[in-house]
């Protein structure tokens, strides 16, 4: 269980709202893989998670064209990679299902790669927006 600190607050309040739901969806799906909850539950779980990612996403990637974001290509690519990472899980799920010994590996996987993503990647975000805010 990855608990959200303060410090991966972006400064944006749309955004980090979403990325903690987005830990809440992550925990949800490494819980319910850890517990063996069954092949359903795991499925749903991760179902949920995709579903918030591109929603998530697409509502970031807006922002960013809202805000002229200097380095959206960049960005929307890394997105565009965890998604295909999340539907090759996905498929992986459904033909194999989850080892409690793949969860811990999974789980590492993926959390380092959002709290990564959001101190350096979104973090820009917050910056872009504080700057422009100062320029007023
Ligand atoms: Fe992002």
């Amino acid at each position: 269980m990855i608990n959200w600190k303060e410090s991966y607050d972006i400064g944006v309040e749309t955004i980090d709202c979403q990325h903690r739901q987005l830990l809440v969806k992550l925990n949800e799906f490494f819980e319910a893989c850890t517990n063996q909850k069954g092949k359903e539950q795991i499925e749903e779980t991760l179902r949920f998670l995709k579903e918030y990612t591109l929603e998530h996403f697409s509502s970031e990637e807006q922002l960013m064209v809202d805000i002229d974001f200097p380095e959206l290509a960049e960005h929307q690519k890394t997105h565009a990679e965890f998604v295909q990472t999340v539907l090759e899980l996905e498929e992986t799920v459904k033909t194999k299902g989850v080892s409690v010994l793949s969860t811990i590996k999974l789980n590492r996987t993926l959390t380092d790669w959002l709290l990564n993503h959001i101190s350096k990647c979104d973090q820009l975000i917050g910056d872009c927006i504080a700057a422009k805010g100062k320029a007023v």
